[in-house]
């Protein structure tokens, strides 16, 4: 049974920390130009032992003298004693982590927010839907469907990203084609010479795919503007407002719905979130600015 302790684990360290814990970096690696992943382990062995995290949630990584971002955790949260960021580098924070290399220690605080409905889904198909980094919050929700895929229906996963040189996760992505499991379709805005596979925005993929509207679950995560044309996309193919999930990004300090700075009309996205229902957030959708 999927327990609220599966959906949700708690913060290490109690609900309501602001004192990052040490995690070693064991090993990087580079997925595109500016987007890499950090494989990592939280030096206390007996924290390690009591970290657990559900796919979707994420880490605030702390790097001395610099500051905070929010990462989501893009490993498989059934391995927790080993966490994977998959980080693209945009500023200070993310720029300070790509200095670092095996054997640095980062600080960490989490796993914050709520996840993916894994409580929801049983039996039903899924189709997640990623734009650029936004596959690395859904790559653990990937391994879930695979390692428990008896449980559910049709599962396909459509990713659009700039240019073939732009994809993350390149051998999975692979993988997961071949293997069959998944229905796994990309796309790319620019296709470079040697390309054979579609060109276009990652709702033009829909075309593609014939969906059960009545027993389809749909979880997004993208930038802005994929969020909301895909959400509204799979409203128009007469998807349930409370099967579409969309995953958003705000600027997190806190991470546990203290400071007010993720707000989000009346809900905090680092602990409301960052996964909503659409219908819990269908007044503001349209209204990025609130
Ligand atoms: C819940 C949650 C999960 C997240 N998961 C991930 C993740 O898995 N991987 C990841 O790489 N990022 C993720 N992010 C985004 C990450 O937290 C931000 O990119 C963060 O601001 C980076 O910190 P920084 O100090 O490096 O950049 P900042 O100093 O905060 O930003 C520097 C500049 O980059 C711009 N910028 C910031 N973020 C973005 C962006 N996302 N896209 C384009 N421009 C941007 C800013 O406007 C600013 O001009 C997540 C955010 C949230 C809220
Ligand atoms: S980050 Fe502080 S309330 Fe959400």
């Amino acid at each position: 049974m999927i327990t609220e302790a599966i959906i949700r684990p708690e913060p290490i360290c109690g609900m309501e920390t602001w004192f990052p814990i040490p995690a070693e970096i064991l090993e990087t690696r580079k997925e595109n130009m500016n987007t890499y992943t950090y494989k990592i382990r939280l030096v206390d062995a007996t924290l390690r032992k009591q970290y657990r995290w559900a796919p979707g949630q994420f880490n605030m990584l702390y790097v001395p003298g610099i500051g905070e971002a929010a990462i989501s955790i893009s490993s498989d949260s059934e391995d927790p004693e080993i966490l994977e960021h998959t980080i693209r580098i945009v500023g200070s924070v993310t720029r300070a982590i790509e200095n670092m290399g095996p054997g640095s220690i980062i600080g960490l605080r989490g796993p914050f927010g709520r996840g993916w409905p894994l409580d929801k889904i049983e039996g039903r198909d899924v189709v997640l839907v990623a734009g650029g980094i936004g596959l690395a919050p859904l790559r653990p929700m990937v391994y879930w469907l695979l390692k428990h895929r008896e449980r559910y229906g049709r599962v396909i996963l459509l990713f659009g990203c700039r240019s073939p040189d732009d994809q993350l996760f390149i051998d999975e992505l692979e993988q997961w084609t071949q293997e069959r499991k998944i229905d796994c379709l990309v796309t790319v805005d620019n296709a470079t010479p040697g390309w054979v596979g579609p060109v276009g925005v990652v709702t033009d993929l829909l075309q593609r795919i014939r969906l059960n509207a009545d027993n389809s679950t749909i979880m997004v995560c993208g930038p802005r503007m994929l969020n909301r044309a895909a959400a509204w996309s799979f409203l128009k193919l007469h998807i349930p407002e409370e099967q579409v999930y969309v995953s958003l990004e705000r600027n997190m300090n806190c991470g546990f719905g203290r400071c007010g700075h993720c707000q989000y009309g009346s809900q905090f996205v680092c602990k409301d979130g960052p996964v909503f229902c659409f219908n819990e957030i269908a007044d503001i959708f349209g209204k990025e600015e609130i």
